[in-house]
């Protein structure tokens, strides 16, 4: 029976053979996978690891202060943030279709991590990737030792020459509640080790329509408001996640005070999942409910109504888009 203390010193040890006195990259998203994955090769390696932070606009309010403050009190690494707001709202720009959406929230990913890589590897010699790939996945993808079990642009035979890497990949004997325990062992902030799931493309698919940055600020300010009130009901456990979504281009009639409004509908989705290929709608307790709706038509100017998905997964996926 490992104990969790023991899987940490286990992968430390490993990382330092692999590695030696190379260096390593790791970029992080913000969830925990990739948080521990780095904060155990910072573990081992120290100041010759350096992780990259993409903001692609489309967070939550407070991710980046999580990750460019809190991870890097928790674990003292180096940190490279790149603010690639406005390329992205560009990319975005007047596109209404999800998957066109992905596509080019993908795309702009990988170009803006690979010219991070590059810059890197133009100061120092970085030779590693770090990737948060966990034992499920390996599993997934048929992958024994060396196959690089890659879902994304993290692929190495999928980097351009110049950018060839080798992966480490602490994390792929470990299941998701291994990990989470390592995170806690290594002094991660709960906020991470315990973050619910979000989507890589983030809210460029919970805006249904086309995405801007009044709209992105609109969504930020009602999700904040839900997840706050979820907080405070000590829900986020019972909770698999509760995506927020902004029907941007549906307009309905409201009242408030004297005055009429013709604002948007913002949809809340809470579901009870297990590994999220099913899904059951969550029963929040109304007074929960009646809070986030009040507080949401009350601080959101743009939102004069909120209403609740009552889909299981099927029909019904866990996004809207
Ligand atoms: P769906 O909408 O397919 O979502 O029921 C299942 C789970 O996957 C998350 N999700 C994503 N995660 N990149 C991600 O990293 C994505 O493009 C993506 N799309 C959906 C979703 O939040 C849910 O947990």
């Amino acid at each position: 029976q490992w104990t969790t203390s023991s899987i940490v010193e286990e992968q430390v040890k490993r990382i330092r053979e692999q590695i030696g006195d190379g260096r390593a990259i790791c970029g992080l998203s913000g969830g925990v996978d990739s948080a521990v994955a780095a904060a155990l090769v910072q573990r081992a390696i120290g100041d010759r690891l350096t992780c990259v932070f993409v903001d692609h606009g489309l967070l939550r309010a407070g991710e980046r202060t999580q990750v460019e403050r809190d991870f890097v009190a928790a674990t003292g690494v180096n940190l490279v943030t790149i603010d690639a707001r406005e390329r992205f709202l560009d990319a975005l720009a007047g596109v209404t279709d999800p998957e066109q959406k992905r596509k080019i929230i993908g795309r702009e990913f990988i170009r803006v991590f690979e010219q991070a890589e590059r810059d890197l590897k133009a100061e120092g010699d970085y030779k590693f990737l770090v990737q948060g790939t966990l034992y499920p996945d390996v599993v997934e993808s048929g992958g024994g030792e060396g196959t690089a079990n890659i879902k994304s642009h993290h692929n190495v035979g999928g980097l351009p020459d110049d950018l060839q890497f080798e992966l480490v990949e602490p994390l792929r004997l470990l299941f998701k509640d291994e990990v989470r325990r390592v995170g806690l062992e290594l002094g991660l902030p709960e906020t991470i080790v315990h973050r619910q799931p979000f989507p890589g493309p983030g809210l460029g698919i919970r805006i249904i329509g086309a995405v801007d940055q009044q709209r992105l600020d609109t969504l930020r300010a009602a999700d904040l408001i839900a997840r706050e009130e979820l907080t405070a009901a000590g829900l986020d456990r019972d909770i698999w996640q509760c995506p927020v979504v902004l029907l941007a281009d549906v307009r309905s009639v409201g009242v408030q005070g004297d005055g009429r409004t013709y604002g948007h509908p913002v949809v809340l989705r809470p579901v009870s999942s297990e590994d999220a290929m099913t899904a059951d709608w969550t029963r929040l307790p109304y007074d929960v409910l009646e809070r986030i709706s009040t507080r949401i038509t009350n601080e959101v100017p743009e939102v004069n109504r909120v209403v609740l998905d009552v889909t299981s997964k099927p029909p019904g996926t866990i996004e809207w888009e």
